[in-house]
């Protein structure tokens, strides 16, 4: 007989939620998701392939098996359908630098206790910080996030057809949008804008994809420096609407609307919630993520994205869910 009395499972895994971080980040730095694609399928294989010992293996397949991300079937493992798209090193949607570096930033969930009483971090490693390091272990660790979602806009705004185009990107770290774009339309080029460590670092990775000789950076803050006037076709504020507060977004989309031609269109991405703050899941949780590392930072719904962007003086705008975590907002 079954009751539907609670049971403890889900908060004892909860409690314990760091396994994960710790078993995916560990399973990634050594490359187990890649070997097992390879076709290693026990743990002595996968021990001897990656490095490790075998106890260590045969821990990890464990716990991955635990978290769904790998199967058994007759005493052989294999990645799941969803490890081996995102988790195997090389494939495009790969996510396995960012499971490595989130287990470096587990640690600092230690603060969070304090950084809710206070309502902002409370260490200097706030995301305004000039120049800060932490960019750039972020930006290459998270461009694969954007891979989907830069090709599904191009998709909706016919960007491939759409001939000589030019492109703005503020804050596009990687120039991930820039590389596929450019990639698919051989005569649109692409500005952006970004830390100076940064652009150097968009640079190397633009060039690698082969369309170096179509993009252009200009160093520093974008909160500060001119967006141009009547000057671009398409511009992108990617990741960037949930580091900044309100006032500070309504003044960025202002100058970026007034960067664009008439009919030119604003690609905004974020992790956006609904209006009555009611899901979905990660944006929800994502606002953490902001609390401890801005000081005016977080999840934004719907509404607020409206409110700004009519604000800033854009008039057509369109909301595009995609199969990431991320929302599209078209603005005209
Ligand atoms: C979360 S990443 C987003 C990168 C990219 N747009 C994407 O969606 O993958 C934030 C980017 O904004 C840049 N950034 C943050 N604050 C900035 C500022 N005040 N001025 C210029 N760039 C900034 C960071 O260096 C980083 O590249």
């Amino acid at each position: 007989m079954t009751n539907n009395q609670p049971t403890p499972e889900a908060i004892m895994r909860l409690i314990n939620g760091y396994w994960a971080t710790g078993i995916l980040g560990a399973a990634a730095t050594h490359s187990l998701f890649t070997h097992l694609d390879g076709g290693a399928d026990t743990a002595d294989r996968l021990a001897s392939l990656a490095g490790i010992s075998e106890r260590g293996a045969q821990t990890l397949l464990d716990g991955l098996v635990s978290l769904g991300l790998v199967e058994l079937n007759d005493g052989r493992y294999a990645n799941t359908a969803e490890a081996s798209t995102f988790l195997v090193e090389g494939r495009p949607a790969d996510l396995s630098s960012f499971a490595k570096l989130k287990l470096t930033h587990m640690g600092g969930m230690v603060d969070l206790p304090e950084v809710v009483r206070a309502g902002g971090p409370v260490r200097d490693a706030a995301v305004e910080v000039a120049d800060n390091p932490h960019w750039a272990e972020v930006v290459p660790a998270i461009a694969a996030q954007s891979v989907p979602v830069a090709r599904i806009a191009a998709e909706t705004l016919g960007l491939a057809e759409a001939g000589e185009i030019s492109i703005l990107d503020v804050g596009g770290g990687s120039g991930i949008y820039s590389a596929i774009w450019l990639g698919l339309n051989p005569a649109a080029r692409a500005t952006q804008l970004d830390w100076g460590p940064i652009n150097e670092l968009a640079t190397r990775l633009v060039a690698e994809r082969g369309v170096g000789d179509r993009f252009t950076c200009v160093d520093g803050d974008f909160h500060a420096t001119d967006f141009g006037t009547d000057a671009y076709d398409v511009a992108v504020y990617s990741h960037i609407a949930h580091q900044e507060g309100p006032e500070d977004n309504v003044a960025i989309l202002s100058r970026l609307r007034s960067a664009l031609r008439p009919g030119g269109t604003l690609v905004l991405c974020d992790y956006v919630v609904e209006d009555d703050r009611s899901g979905p899941p990660f944006p929800l949780i994502f606002a953490s993520e902001m609390l401890l590392k801005s000081k005016q930072g977080g999840t934004w719904r719907r509404a607020d994205y409206h409110a700004w962007l009519t604000k800033a003086g854009f008039e057509d705008i369109s909301f595009q869910s995609t199969p990431s975590p991320a929302t599209l907002v078209f603005a005209r």
